[in-house]
């Protein structure tokens, strides 16, 4: 009788320590609510979420791929003017002072002669598509991805003025 007894107390003594064992090393595992591991995430190799509704890049307005993002800089008297000098300094060696294709790096590139930004087939696209060339590059144009996206579209806001784009009032030159 009193070895029923030991074994009665000792079992309800260690029965909760072995439960309490159990859960702490999740051999029973309950999801609560709290874990950090139950929200959106995505595992390594996996697609990063889709962008929540209305959300801004870090670091300012951009291109998002499948998002058709208007330009958010108005292509006013100073945006046209950083965009001329940027123009000048990134583009111009390629492209031509004036957006012709006719810089002097073509002379070097008889293979894949650099586009005539004037051109009605780039004229014709959007701001955001034009955004996404200089940020992205091509086959044979270096990527700008180091311009902020503010001065890439400052940028596509003189590539529209190179195009005749843009009414005269709106230029400002
Ligand atoms: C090293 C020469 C080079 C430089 C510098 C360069 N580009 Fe280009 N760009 C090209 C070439 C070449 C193409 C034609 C596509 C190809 O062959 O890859 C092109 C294509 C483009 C297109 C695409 C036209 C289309 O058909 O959609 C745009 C827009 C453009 N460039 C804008 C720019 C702007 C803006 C800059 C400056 C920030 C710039 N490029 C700098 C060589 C250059």
């Amino acid at each position: 009788m009193k070895g029923l007894r030991i074994l009665v107390v000792v079992g309800a003594l260690v029965t909760p320590l072995i439960v309490g064992l159990l859960f702490t090393y999740e051999i029973i595992k309950v999801d609560w609510i709290s874990f950090m591991e139950i929200q959106p995430s995505y595992r390594p190799m996996e697609d990063p979420l889709p962008l929540p509704q209305g959300s801004v890049p870090v670091e300012g307005p951009a291109f998002v791929p499948g998002v058709d993002w208007p330009n958010p800089v108005p292509a006013d008297e100073v945006s046209l003017a950083r965009g001329k000098q940027l123009y000048q300094i990134y583009c111009a060696v390629c492209h031509g002072p004036q957006g012709k294709g006719d810089g002097v790096m073509r002379a070097y590139m008889k293979a894949s002669p650099p586009k005539d930004l004037t051109a009605q087939d780039v004229a014709d696209k959007p701001d955001a598509a034009l955004f996404a060339t200089i940020t992205n590059g091509t086959a044979n144009m270096p990527s700008f991805r180091d311009l902020t996206p503010r001065e890439r579209w400052d940028i596509v806001n003189y590539l529209r003025l190179l195009q005749g784009k843009l009414a005269e009032s709106e230029s400002g030159q």
